[in-house]
């Protein structure tokens, strides 16, 4: 793709859809581009910007496709067996409520297989916060509504969590009320908006896979700055925070990092060399 074409496509999407495209690594991004608009069915971009502006189904239609929203509750089962049998119970050592924020939530999955964690391990007692953002407000709409969820969704869901917290109406699986209840769901762009308050453990995994290394890095320190001392940052399978130590960030096991009581020491070369001269 040619970059004026891109540069032109970058400024329709972040007009109409509110994405800024130039967060998300080029390469992958064009690619997933040119193969919607082939099946879209337009000829070209100006022609499609134009149908999406009077059409608030395709727009939103456009918008989930560009942020990609696959999850599956308790996703990478040995990550979660590792969250509830080491990070939770030290969490809930320091205070019995936690606040927790699933960052990229989805249609729900992860903040309700948090939340299930939780209750869990506080014998059904459901005074934690529980915090799910997503840039997708069709995603957040299935997320509150509770499903339905698919087989698919639930196959890594222990069974005896599955009869306790989801009802199962013509083979699709919707969360219980009272489960439904402990999470709250809010729109949000990471790359974008402000992160209010301070949580005792974040979860964003599998959402910065398509974010460029600046955008990813900035993220990483917003999140650092978000967590109380000793709050943990949980991240997707084959993420890394690079320069995780820089940031102030304590590598607890693979996916796990704490925020030290160490500050965050600066490491651009730049705001370095500004210091010392
Ligand atoms: C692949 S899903 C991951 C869901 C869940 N965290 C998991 O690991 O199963 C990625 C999610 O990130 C969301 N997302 C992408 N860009 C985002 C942004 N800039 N701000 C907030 N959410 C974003 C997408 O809408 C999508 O729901």
């Amino acid at each position: 793709m040619e970059n004026v074409e891109y540069n032109y496509i970058k400024c329709q999407v972040r007009k109409l859809v509110g994405v800024d495209l130039n967060c998300y690594k080029t390469p992958q991004m064009q690619r997933r581009l040119k193969a919607y608009l082939a099946r879209s069915g337009y000829p070209n971009w100006p022609k499609f910007f134009r149908a999406i502006q009077v059409d608030p189904v395709e727009l939103t239609k456009f918008k989930d496709y560009l942020t990609i929203n696959v999850s599956s509750f308790f996703r990478d089962p040995a990550k979660y067996r590792f969250l509830q049998i080491s990070i939770l119970p030290q969490l809930l050592r320091t205070q019995p409520y936690l606040r927790v924020w699933s960052a990229g939530c989805s249609r729900g999955q992860e903040a309700y297989s948090l939340a299930m964690l939780l209750a869990e391990n506080n014998s059904l007692d459901y005074r934690h916060q529980i915090l799910a953002t997503d840039i997708d407000h069709s995603a957040l709409e299935w997320a509150r509504a509770g499903g339905p969820y698919t087989t698919d969704d639930v196959a890594h869901l222990p069974p005896n969590l599955r009869l306790r917290y989801f009802e199962i109406q013509q083979n699709k699986y919707w969360v219980k009320d009272e489960l439904r209840q402990q999470v709250m769901f809010r729109q949000h762009n990471l790359l974008a908006d402000p992160i209010a308050g301070k949580f005792d453990l974040i979860v964003c995994r599998n959402v910065v896979i398509y974010f460029r290394p600046e955008a990813k890095e900035s993220l990483f320190r917003r999140f650092h700055n978000a967590l109380k001392t000793g709050g943990v940052l949980f991240v997707g399978g084959t993420e890394i925070v690079p320069k995780a130590a820089d940031m102030g960030f304590e590598t607890v096991n693979v996916s796990f990092y704490r925020r030290s009581n160490n500050q965050a020491r600066l490491s651009t070369p730049a705001i370095k060399h500004l210091i010392s001269s």
